[in-house]
This record gives C-alpha cells, sequence and structure tokens, in this order.
C-alpha cells in the first residue's frame, strides 16, 4: 500500500494551499479547456458544490492510502460518470488534469518526489478501479 506516497502528496497540497489557495477554479479551467463539452454537463452545479465534491473525491483518495472503500466508491462514480457520458477514458483524465494543476500552481515548488509519488497513486488507482 503507497501510505508514503500518500504523504507526498498530502504535503504537496499542504504546500498549494498555502501558497496559491484553492485550487478548485484552476482544476475546472483546465478540464473545460482540454473537453469544452463537459462545460454544460455541469448545468444544475450553481453553488459550485458538485465540482468541489469532485475534486474532494480526487483528494481524498489519493491522499487516503485507501481502504476499499474509496476505490468502490471510485468505481461506483466510474459507472454513474458512464451513464451520464463520460466516458472511462476521460473519467481517468480528470486525475491527470488535476495532478497537471497541482504542478502549475506551484511552479517551482513542485518537486520530483511530489512527481513520483502523484503518478504512483494515481496510477494505483486508476488500475484498481477499471
Ligand atoms: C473529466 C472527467 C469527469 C467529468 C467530465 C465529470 C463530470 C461530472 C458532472 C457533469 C457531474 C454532475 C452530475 C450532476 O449534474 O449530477 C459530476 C458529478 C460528480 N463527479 Fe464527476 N466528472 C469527471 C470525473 C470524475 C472523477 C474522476 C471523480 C472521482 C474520482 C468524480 C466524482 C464526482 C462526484 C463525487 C460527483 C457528485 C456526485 C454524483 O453526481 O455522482 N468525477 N461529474
Amino acid at each position: 500500500m503507497m501510505i508514503e506516497a500518500a504523504d507526498v502528496i498530502e504535503q504537496s497540497l499542504e504546500q498549494l494551499v498555502e501558497r496559491a489557495g484553492d485550487p478548485t477554479a484552476a482544476v475546472y479551467e483546465r478540464l473545460f479547456a482540454e473537453f469544452p463539452e463537459t462545460q454544460e454537463r455541469f448545468w444544475r452545479d450553481v453553488s459550485g458544490a458538485i465540482k468541489a465534491e469532485m475534486l474532494t473525491m480526487v483528494f481524498s483518495c489519493l491522499t487516503d492510502p485507501g481502504g476499499p472503500f474509496q476505490l468502490n466508491l471510485i468505481r461506483a462514480e466510474r459507472v454513474n460518470h458512464d451513464g451520464f457520458g463520460t466516458p472511462h477514458d476521460v473519467f481517468n483524465r480528470f486525475f491527470w488534469i488535476v495532478m497537471e494543476t497541482c504542478r502549475a500552481l506551484l511552479g517551482q515548488g513542485w518537486t520530483p518526489a511530489f512527481e513520483v509519488a502523484w503518478t504512483t497513486r494515481i496510477e494505483e488507482v486508476l488500475s484498481a478501479t477499471k
């Protein structure tokens, strides 16, 4: 289990919040730039609560070394998302979009250890929830 990777990701997020504040807006800007057609699917999300919940789920499953509960939630969301028009490869991309956004926001503060931890953990979560 990738306890260490999870801890390193936690550290990276603490630094990110300290230096750049809440990354939510930047994450969705990047998502909508890459998949413009997904923007209108958030029409119900007037308050931003759904976007926040989505991002929270990604952070929590990357930083929680993760029991089966976390992974089952992701599996369930995968099926839900497929049902409302987000195929698996697009669903998977969201994890990488989150990582790319955090890396861009941290700039020089993004370390090789962060890169390894995020990549390892995302690959682990994706392969465990296929
Ligand atoms: C590019 C990929 C993704 C797109 C385009 C997308 C899109 C959406 C949309 C449009 C909604 C709102 C649905 C509604 O109106 O009820 C939603 C909800 C949600 N998404 Fe995503 N999503 C993506 C990836 C993910 C990932 C990777 C996760 C979790 C790891 C996730 C977790 C959630 C959760 C928890 C909700 C709210 C509850 C629900 O409706 O099931 N999403 N997503």
